[in-house]
């Protein structure tokens, strides 16, 4: 489905031709015979966060793969910051690399390292600042996540809620333009998530970050999102504003959205369509 979606401005920000910061045409991934995405067609404007959502094994995570260049697609392109990063040199990419930061399911902090260490490292890496004043960053970074413990824990000493915010503060040590998020609420409680998603929703106001989140937590999805994205087996089966996900009478989006037991997508597990799509035959 093309992405024909009009795009409206994120809360507060003044309405004016739009930048894209992200385009995605006509991607499309196979791993071995299995069809993973299809002629997937997306754009995410500057300053707006795109959620994308969909069942389990849908091709979310391996979308979101391509966009950061973890991932090479068998045909389409991906636009970031206006560059087909699939036409560029290593270097070339390390500079797009530097502009967008990733926050990943599971934090993926260094357990040898503190919290602090461990948001400092992009700082280390890819900026020549001295000691004090990446110390100081350190603490702007944390203090914007709303962490509240020393910095000086390891982090097998925080617990998960706390992992994201270490983790979050890392994404954003190099002051990025785009943020991606894999589950960042997964496996948190309903609290912890909360704070979660009100942090991306801050990030985004605060910090004018353009964000692409992925996730299957629906109220987290309905609070943070600018925009939504529903890939049903790697198709975009619908892009709009939350409030047209809220009045969709797509059954499948319905289903997924409403969390029901009966409907498309539970009846599509005994159909012959759905094994043909997991056995990757047209
Ligand atoms: N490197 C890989 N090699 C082979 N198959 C893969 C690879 N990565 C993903 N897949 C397959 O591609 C499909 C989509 O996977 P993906 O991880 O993108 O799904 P997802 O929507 O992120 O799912 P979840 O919600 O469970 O995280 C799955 O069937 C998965 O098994
Ligand atoms: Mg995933």
């Amino acid at each position: 489905m093309p992405d024909t979606a009009p795009a409206p401005a994120p809360s507060g920000a003044p309405t004016r031709a739009r930048e894209p910061i992200v385009e995605v045409i006509g991607l499309e991934k196979s791993f071995k015979t299995q069809r993973v995405l299809r002629n997937v067609n997306l754009t995410v404007y500057r300053g707006e966060t795109m959620v994308i959502m969909g069942g389990s094994g849908c091709g979310k995570s391996t979308l979101l793969g391509h966009l950061v260049g973890f991932h090479r697609p068998d045909s389409g392109s991906i636009r970031i910051f206006g560059r087909d990063i699939l036409r560029l040199a290593t270097w070339e990419m390390d500079e797009v690399k530097k502009r967008f930061g990733i926050l990943f399911q599971s934090g993926a902090l260094y357990n040898s390292m503190t919290i602090a260490e461990n948001v400092a490292l992009p700082m280390r890496e890819h900026a020549a600042l001295d000691r004090d004043i990446i110390d100081m960053m350190v603490k702007m970074k944390l203090k914007m996540v709303g962490w509240t413990k020393p910095d000086s824990l390891k982090p097998s000493e925080i617990s998960g809620g706390m992992k994201k915010r270490a983790g979050l503060a890392r994404a954003i040590a190099l002051d990025p333009e785009l943020l991606f998020y894999d589950e960042p609420t997964a496996g948190l409680d309903p609290i912890a998530s909360a704070e979660i998603a009100q942090l991306i929703v801050d990030l985004r106001d605060k910090l004018r970050v353009t964000s692409v989140v992925v996730t299957h937590d629906m109220t987290s999805a309905f609070h943070i999102a600018d925009r939504m994205c529903y890939l049903h087996l790697g198709d975009v089966r619908m892009i709009g504003t939350p409030e047209e996900f809220r009045k969709t009478d797509d059954p499948l989006v319905r289903q997924f959205i409403d969390g029901s037991l009966s409907g498309p997508l539970t009846a599509a597990t005994t159909g012959e369509d759905y094994l043909r799509d997991l056995l990757g035959e047209e």
